[in-house]
């Protein structure tokens, strides 16, 4: 089996147990399977060219890390992956902030990424870039004449063109993206999105397949990997975690309340004012939820060097302090509002105790807090999972209460369902989700993407084309 040469903008350390972000949790099940090497950067800044990586090996899994120069990581990190990109991949445009010498500073770190990586890299390796910060990187080790095939997977929204040429140099973007063998998406849409995009700037040169396609003079797979989870590895660290002393201490804490709970990173796009908006009605339009529901939201702080997320964190403090000062008893306090990370076992002891999870951000590449939350539930007892229909995983989850997170009385209403839904109908949407889970779980999603980036260096060291075959 080929060595896998994930990499990424950040390198998770899997020796805290705090690998909290989506792709954090797939890339290193991906990892110890097939062995390899996860490259990106290691969380430090220095000045000037950095050093040679870090390596540090643990099982089959190698971690090799670089500084970045602290004025190119503002202007790669904050300023274009997180000033730009992210918002544009989250339609929100009223967050993005764009200068050019962010640009610039975006295609010199892929191009260190590249300079790093090359001497890592064997003939056989397949190499598997992730997320938006690395869309330049193929084009930077073709450039260095690295052959092995390359694939790329978006774990945000790709925006259609209509967003996306808000952006100066966007068709750079889609010409970059070109350089990777594969490209993989959340879901079809952001597929449809992608095309259209090559289309209307005239990069598209012919589809060659289903999900074969030729622009810029390339032929390149482009599909849908929804994300998944590890189903088995939730269920079990949920059945213990739920047993645990802080999962215990919280539960005697709600003294039989019903916990509804929330966990996303603070950032704009997770609806967080939104839902704690939807709450607020829901306490002021059904006076009998007052004093039954807990609502625990749990947001560690991330990006902080964005204006914006400072924003959202002062705006959140302001709406909880309110909400609990208009609504508390002095038996009961409505809004738990965690500011904090926890480790994952806790956190799935978290879901297994609620009876509700919200989820409803204002757009999510796929979102696997709601994937969790789901596989984390006591199937004889399970807790009703309030889903955005604008989460990458309304897709596959249907059977979640679906919701608009905008509508703030749409959820409120959703909220009043789903506390008071019957055991039948929660077992059953519990059932359908737990099906639909199992079947696109996290090596499903490992092994489709793998597989089409093998089925390119097959078909190379044949010489044809794949839509030969
Ligand atoms: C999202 C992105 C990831 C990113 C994570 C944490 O899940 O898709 O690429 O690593 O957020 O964000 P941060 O900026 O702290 O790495």
């Amino acid at each position: 089996m080929s060595r896998l040469i994930a990499v990424s903008n950040r390198v998770a350390d899997s020796s805290n147990g705090k690998t909290a972000g989506g792709l954090a949790v797939g890339l290193l099940a991906a990892l110890r399977k097939q062995g390899g090497v996860w490259f990106g950067w290691g969380g430090r800044t220095c000045h000037g060219e950095p050093t040679d990586p870090t390596v540090i090996r643990r099982g089959k899994v190698s971690y090799a890390t670089i500084d970045i120069d602290e004025v190119e990581f503002e202007n790669y990190y904050n300023g274009y992956s997180n000033g730009c990109l992210w918002p544009l991949c989250h339609y929100m445009l009223n967050f993005f902030h764009y200068e050019r010498c962010f640009g610039r500073a975006y295609v010199r770190v892929n191009a260190l990424f590249a300079r790093k990586l090359r001497p890592l890299l064997q003939v056989d390796d397949v190499i598997w870039a992730h997320d938006y910060h690395l869309i330049p990187l193929a084009g930077e080790l073709r450039k260095a004449e690295v052959e092995n095939p390359i694939g790329f997977f978006l774990h945000v929204p790709f925006p259609n063109i209509d967003v996306l040429r808000t952006l100066p140099g966007h068709r750079l973007i889609l010409e970059m993206l070109t350089r990777y063998d594969v490209i993989g998406f959340q879901t079809t849409s952001d597929v449809r999105s992608f095309i259209e995009g090559l289309s209307r700037v005239g990069f598209l040169e012919s589809r060659l397949g289903h999900d074969r396609f030729r622009a810029c003079g390339r032929e390149f797979t482009a599909a849908a990997f929804p994300i998944g989870i590890d189903v088995p590895g939730v269920i079990q660290m949920s059945e213990r975690a739920v047993g645990s002393a802080t999962v215990k201490r919280m539960r005697d804490g709600l003294v039989s309340r019903d916990l509804i709970t929330g966990v996303d990173r603070l950032d704009y796009s997770k609806g967080l004012p939104e839902r704690f908006r939807a709450f607020e009605e829901l306490l002021a339009s059904y006076p009998d939820t007052r004093g039954r529901l807990v609502f625990m939201q749990i947001a560690p702080p991330t990006r902080g060097g964005v204006r914006a997320y400072q924003d959202i964190r002062a705006e959140l403090e302001r709406l909880s302090g309110n909400i609990n000062g208009r609504f508390a008893e002095p038996d009961w306090v409505p809004i738990r509002y965690l500011n904090r990370g926890f480790s994952r076992s806790i956190l799935m002891g978290i879901f297994r105790a609620a009876r509700i999870g919200l989820v409803t951000p204002l757009r999510d590449g796929m979102n696997l807090v709601a994937k969790e939350f789901v596989a984390a539930q006591d199937p004889d007892d399970p807790g009703a999972l309030i889903l955005s229909s604008l989460a990458g995983a309304a897709e596959e989850l249907d059977a979640a209460v679906i919701v608009n997170p905008y509508d703030i009385e749409g959820v409120a209403e959703a909220i009043q369902r789903a506390a008071n839904m019957r055991l039948a109908e929660r077992q059953e949407r519990h059932r359908s989700m737990m099906g639909q889970l199992r079947l696109n779980d996290i090596g499903a999603w490992t092994d489709r993407f793998l597989g089409a980036l093998e089925a390119v260096r097959q078909q190379e060291c044949r010489g044809g084309s794949i839509t030969d075959a």
